[in-house]
């Protein structure tokens, strides 16, 4: 049985905040928690350095570790919080899957806490959350074949072409086979929805197994992108990709490491408008919606580990316009596609009902790109431009403000599904 969301909501603020036992204190109190409150909603410091299991643990949620093998060999964990915390778990849920971003993970959806995180919005009113880790990430680093996984040129030999074709088949199968349940619902966040195309597009059969695909910052088409660098980037990413063949780089060096030094710059306060701006670059101006005070949150997961073909694959979409195949070279496409130019991928095959959720302010997923994704897919549900200015491509994981500027809008449209 699934609460109405506003139940919970106000059921949430109607918590006590304040031992009422002294006025004195009390007006104290107040006066502090006003002062915060002008600040923002405070983010939960006590998960900083936390891995995705343990964030959740620590907020008294379940958790299960699953492991799945996709076809081609990769084992993957997902994470599971199958029941909320005054739940005992019994009876039929509904349930979803959420879908993280390029360089990102699980972590994506819990670490902004109870209040703010979708994961635990979901489980407080009766979903049975699963959290997904795409191939090569932090979580799903492991293969069946020793020899793939001794070979970073092997194991990282992948887009997320590859995602969506293995990776969420595997993945939905696994988690209607554990629940019993005929169909799930799918949340992406950029790649997340980019792998949800491919896979919608690629094995249509999927289509009918998605209650609806909440698509935030639809990552396919890059024909607006603008932004200096990663225009330049794409327009040569063939010299790029030869490069890092040539130099072996075939995934992102050692995230744990970017991770400290980000960390170790980015929770400094003086140097806050330099991580902001560095931001700005690829995400979006401003960063209005960005706490100074969730850089140690974020950074304590992001960025996870990431393939070098991932990014290969999205700078041809800058290069080359439309939402294609990846791009082997005249020669090799020839062979493998029939044609010189790789084919487009055939959006008018996700028949699965879609929503879609956009930003006017995000420099990686620009509005007008996502719009051509709702023209392209067959049933959109809900086309939605979020109605803030700067609403920027991390916003949607991020944001201060996320519950009201996205979040309600997201879960109604689900439960009217
Ligand atoms: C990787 O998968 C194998 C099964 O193929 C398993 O025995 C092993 O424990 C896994 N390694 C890690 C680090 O999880």
């Amino acid at each position: 049985m699934i609460k109405s969301f506003n139940t919970v909501l106000s059921q949430k603020a109607k918590e006590p905040r304040l031992k009422q036992s002294f006025v004195m204190v009390s007006v104290l109190l107040a006066t502090l928690s006003l002062l915060v409150s002008l600040q923002g909603i405070t983010s939960d410091q006590s998960d900083v350095g936390l891995n995705t299991v343990e964030m959740i643990e620590n907020h008294g949620y379940p958790c299960e570790n699953h492991y799945i093998t996709t076809e081609d060999g990769y084992i993957l964990t997902y994470q599971r919080i199958p029941h909320g915390k005054n739940d005992d778990g019994s009876g039929q849920k509904p349930v979803v899957l959420l879908m993280h971003g390029l360089l990102s993970s699980s972590a994506d959806y819990v670490n902004m806490g109870p209040d703010r995180s979708l994961a635990y919005l979901l489980s407080d009113i009766g979903y049975d959350v699963w959290l997904g880790n795409s191939r090569g990430n932090a979580w799903s680093r492991n293969h069946t074949d020793p020899e793939v996984l001794a070979d970073a040129e092997k194991f990282y030999d992948f887009t997320w072409h590859e995602i969506g074709y293995y990776d969420l088949p595997a993945a939905i199968d696994h988690i209607l086979e554990m629940t019993g349940n005929d169909g799930l619902y799918y949340v992406g966040h950029s790649q997340g929805c980019t792998s949800f195309m491919v896979m919608g597009s690629t094995k249509p059969e999927y289509n009918d197994k998605i209650k609806l695909a909440s698509l935030m910052g639809p990552a396919g088409f890059m024909e607006h992108q603008s932004s200096s660098l990663l225009k330049v980037l794409g327009n040569h990413i063939n010299e790029i990709e030869k490069l890092m063949k040539k130099y072996k780089f075939f995934e992102l060096p050692d995230p744990k490491l970017l991770q400290q030094l980000a960390f170790g710059l980015c929770t400094v306060p003086e140097n806050y408008q330099l991580c902001v701006n560095f931001l700005a670059v690829v995400d979006g101006e401003d960063s209005a919606q960005l706490q100074q005070e969730d850089f140690a949150l974020i950074l304590s997961n992001a960025p996870s580990n990431a393939g070098s073909k991932q990014f290969i694959h999205y700078g041809q979409q800058i290069k080359n316009g439309g939402f294609l195949w990846y791009d082997y070279g005249s020669e090799q496409n020839l062979e493998l596609y029939g044609s010189e130019t790789p084919p487009a991928y055939d959006l008018s095959k996700i028949t699965a009902p879609v929503a879609a959720y956009y930003g006017k302010n995000d420099h990686l997923v620009y509005a007008e790109d996502a719009k051509t994704v709702v023209k392209s897919v067959s049933n959109v549900v809900n086309d939605y431009e979020i109605p803030y200015e700067l609403f920027d491509h991390l916003d949607f994981i991020f944001a201060k403000d996320v519950v009201d500027l996205l979040y309600v809008e997201l879960i109604k449209t689900m439960q009217a599904y």
